[in-house]
């Protein structure tokens, strides 16, 4: 079962997530984490970045795995992940960008993209720290409802829920991918410790329902319960239905 934590601001919020990383790097400078994207990590992408400007911390032997990115759309498009982290992390701390790894989703083999990806990892020693987001639909990285417990490493297809989640960005439906490449549910779940973070009312229900409810296919992130050591940090807005649940 999960451990869960409740932030009680958001400034808190960034504080335990980015604690947990700064932990970890002192115990293993080398540490290998894997990184999410969205709006949830964006508070404790800024406190790393003031962390390590402060030289509180340093990123310069750490080695990351993004956990996903589109399929065929240029990487410098403001859009896609790899723009995301460059703007909100990667441009503030200092990381080797050699030791930075994305999944390229305009390789012209993602199948070998994919297998290469996974082979990284586990050359590495395999990651230290997930920290991950969840989907409105429970998706775990672009692991969508229905995703296996054992995928690895994978271009899917978007479902029309997370289509709709990023048509602004793109500016309309109609110019979101159709497809991306994830890190799979099986990787996710070989990685030593796992940090899900979910702020917001409107994951208060996926949030309960992954966390509580059964381990089930439809809500990929309810894999995370079978994993030994998760930590859920949550804001009181997205654990506000985890209240009265088993
Ligand atoms: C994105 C990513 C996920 C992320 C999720 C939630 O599309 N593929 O890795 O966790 O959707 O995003 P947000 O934090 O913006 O709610």
């Amino acid at each position: 079962m999960p451990s869960i934590t409740v932030a009680a601001s958001d400034d808190e919020f960034s504080t335990i997530a980015a604690d947990q990383v700064q932990r970890l790097l002192r115990t293993r400078m080398d540490s290998i984490l894997a990184l999410p994207t969205g709006n949830t990590p964006v508070p404790l992408y800024a406190e790393l970045s003031r962390r390590c400007l402060n030289e509180e911390m340093s990123f310069a032997e750490v080695r990351t795995f993004n956990l996903d990115e589109f399929v065929a759309m240029p990487s410098e498009h403001p859009a896609s992940f790899e723009t995301y982290m460059m703007t909100h992390l990667f441009a503030h701390i200092d990381v080797d960008m050699a030791n930075v790894h994305m999944p390229d989703g305009n390789s012209s083999n993602l199948e070998q993209e994919c297998r290469a990806y996974e082979r990284d990892i586990a050359a590495l020693g395999g990651i230290d720290l997930a920290i991950v987001g969840i989907g409105g639909n429970g998706h775990l990285a672009f692991n969508e409802p229905g995703a296996a417990f054992d995928s690895r490493t994978r271009v899917v297809d978007l479902t029309a829920e997370s289509l709709e989640a990023h048509a602004s960005e793109f500016g309309g439906l109609a110019q979101v991918p159709r497809r991306a490449i994830t890190m799979g549910i099986g990787t996710i779940l070989e990685a030593r410790r796992i940090l899900l973070l979910a702020r917001g009312r409107e994951k208060a229900e996926i949030v309960a329902r992954a966390v509580r409810g059964p381990i089930t296919r439809e809500v990929p992130a309810s894999a995370l319960q079978s994993h030994p050591n998760v930590l859920v940090l949550l804001d009181r807005a997205s654990a506000s239905q985890l209240h009265g649940m088993r």
